[in-house]
C-alpha cells in the first residue's frame, strides 16, 4: 500500500485511486496529475487485491486500474470495486494490442480504456469524460423517486415522436455512409429540426471519419449502462458536429461491437426517438440480427443500389427477406446512387429485376465523393453546388414530405418477440 499527500478543503476536485503494480507507472501517472487543479490522486495501489481494499476505504471518485497484475488481474479487481461501490467509476489502462482485454474491460463496467503509451492530455480528458458521467450514477434509486401510487405523478415531458430512418445496402461499398452523414446535415438544415445521426455499422463504422470527428465518446460507452440509459447519458456520449447534427459514433475498434445486443440498439433508438426529430442510422450490409432489429425499429428504410448486377441481386434477396417477415415493403425506399449513364443498367431493369420503384437518385461523383471523405467535410458543406449534393438535399426534401405521412407505432409484439430474426428466415421453406 502506498499513501500519497493530498491537499485539504477542495471539495469538488476529482478523487482519483491509481492502482498499478509498478512503482514507477504509480509515479509517472501520479506526475501526470499532480498539476491538474480540478484532479486530486487520493491514493495508490500496488495490486488487484489492494486496489479493492483501498478503493473501499478511500471512496474513489475514479480507479484508473492497470489490467495486468500478478496478483488480482484488473478485470476481476474492477468487477469487484464496481460491484462494492456503485459511485466509483473505472478508467483501465493496458498496453497496445489487448484487444480481448479491452472488450472484457467494458464488459466489466470500465467506463473508458486507455492503450499505453499515453499522454498527460489523453489521461486527463478520460478522467474529466468519465468523471463527468457520474451525477447520473448518484442520482437516488429509481425505485425512491417513483411517487407513492396514491400521490399525483408529476407532468412528464409531452412524448415525442422522432423518425428513425435507415440506410442500408445489401452490398458493401455502395455509399450508405455517404448519403448517410449528407442526409442528416439536410434535414438539419430544413427548419428548427433536431437530427442525430447513428452509427450502428458498429464493427467498421466510418461517420468519426467523414465528420472529422474523434471517437472520445461512443456507442461502447452505452454498453455498460444500457438498462440506466437516459437523455442525459445519450448527451454525454453523443458528440456535435458543427453542422448541429448529433452523432453517435461506432466504438473504436471492431470486437467492441459484440458488446451490443440488437435489443440494445432498439432501446437506444426509442430513447432517440424521444430527443429527436430524425434519427439517421447507418448500417453494415450483413443482415444480421442487429441490422434487423435497427430496421425493424425504422420508420422508413433507405435501400441504397448502385446499378451494378451483384448490388441489384442483392437487393432482390433483400426484398425477399423483409417480405418474409412481413415488414410493409412501402416503408423501404429505394435509392439509387453513383448514377451516370455510362454502361450502367437502365432503371427499367433494374425496377423490374427487384420489383420496387427506384424513389431516388443520386449522380456519381467520385472526385466530389472522395475528396470530402479524405477531408472529413461532408458533400453538403464543402461542396454544396454539385449535383450529387443538391441530389442529396431534394432525397432530404421527399423524405420528410414522406415521413410527414407516416405515423406508425412500432408494437410491442415486434420488439419483444423478435430474437433470432434471421434463424427464423432460415428455418422458413423457400426463402434464400
Ligand atoms: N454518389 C457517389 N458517387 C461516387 N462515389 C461515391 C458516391 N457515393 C459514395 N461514393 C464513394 O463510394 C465509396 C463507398 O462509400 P460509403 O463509404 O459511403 O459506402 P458504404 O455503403 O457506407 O460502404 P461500407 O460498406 O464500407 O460501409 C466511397 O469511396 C465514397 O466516396
Ligand atoms: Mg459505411
Amino acid at each position: 500500500m502506498v499513501s500519497l499527500q493530498h491537499p485539504m478543503g477542495e471539495e469538488k476536485r476529482i478523487r482519483v485511486l491509481i492502482v498499478d503494480d509498478i512503482p514507477e507507472t504509480r509515479e509517472n501517472l501520479r506526475k501526470l496529475l499532480q498539476f491538474e487543479g480540478d484532479i486530486e490522486v487520493i491514493g495508490a495501489a500496488t495490486g488487484g487485491a489492494d486496489s479493492i481494499e483501498r478503493a473501499k476505504e478511500l471512496a474513489p471518485d475514479i480507479v484508473l486500474m492497470d489490467i495486468n497484475m500478478p496478483d488480482l488481474d484488473g478485470i476481476a479487481a474492477a468487477e469487484a470495486i464496481l460491484q462494492a461501490s456503485p459511485h466509483t467509476q473505472l478508467v483501465m489502462m493496458s498496453v497496445q494490442g489487448d484487444a480481448d482485454y479491452l472488450r472484457r474491460s467494458m464488459l466489466a463496467g470500465a467506463r473508458e480504456f486507455l492503450t499505453k503509451p499515453f499522454t498527460s492530455d489523453e489521461l486527463v480528458t478520460a478522467i474529466r469524460r468519465v468523471h463527468r458521467l457520474q451525477p447520473r450514477i448518484e442520482a437516488p434509486p429509481l425505485i425512491q423517486r417513483a411517487p407513492p401510487l396514491e400521490e399525483t405523478p408529476l407532468p412528464t415531458k409531452p412524448e415525442k415522436r422522432g423518425k428513425a430512418i435507415a440506410l442500408y445496402s445489401p452490398k458493401g461499398g455502395v455509399g450508405c455512409s455517404t448519403i448517410a452523414t449528407n442526409l442528416a446535415i439536410a434535414l438539419g438544415e430544413e427548419g428548427e429540426r433536431k437530427v442525430a445521426l447513428v452509427d450502428f455499422s458498429l464493427q467498421f463504422g466510418d461517420l468519426g471519419v467523414l465528420l472529422n470527428l474523434q471517437p472520445k465518446s461512443t456507442v461502447a460507452d452505452l454498453a455498460p449502462h444500457i438498462e440506466e440509459l437516459d437523455d442525459i447519458l445519450l448527451d454525454e456520449v453523443m458528440q456535435a458536429h458543427s453542422s448541429g447534427v448529433k452523432a453517435l459514433l461506432a466504438p473504436p475498434r471492431p470486437e467492441m461491437a459484440d458488446l451490443m445486443a440488437p435489443e440494445d440498439m432498439r432501446r437506444i433508438l426509442a430513447q432517440l426517438k424521444s430527443i429527436y426529430d430524425y434519427i439517421i442510422v447507418d448500417t453494415a450490409s450483413s443482415l444480421s440480427d442487429s441490422t434487423l432489429a435497427v430496421l425493424e425499429s425504422s420508420d422508413k428504410i433507405l435501400l441504397v443500389i448502385s446499378p451494378d448486377i451483384p448490388t441489384i441481386k442483392n437487393a432482390r434477396l433483400f426484398f425477399e427477406v423483409m417480405e418474409a417477415l412481413d415488414h410493409p415493403l412501402e416503408d423501404i425506399m429505394l435509392v439509387l446512387n453513383k448514377v451516370d449513364g455510362r454502361g450502367s443498367i437502365q432503371e427499367e431493369k433494374i425496377e423490374a429485376s427487384i420489383k420496387h420503384p427506384i424513389a431516388s437518385r443520386i449522380s456519381n461523383d467520385r472526385e466530389a465523393a472522395l475528396a470530402a471523405a479524405n477531408q472529413g467535410i461532408p458533400l453538403l458543406i464543402g461542396q454544396k453546388n454539385r449535383p450529387i449534393s443538391q441530389d442529396i438535399l431534394t432525397l432530404a426534401r421527399q423524405l420528410s414530405r414522406e415521413l410527414e405521412k407516416v405515423e406508425k407505432t412500432i408494437p410491442e409484439e415486434a420488439v419483444s418477440g423478435s430474437k433470432g430474426l434471421i434463424k427464423r428466415i432460415f428455418r422458413s421453406p423457400g426463402i434464400l
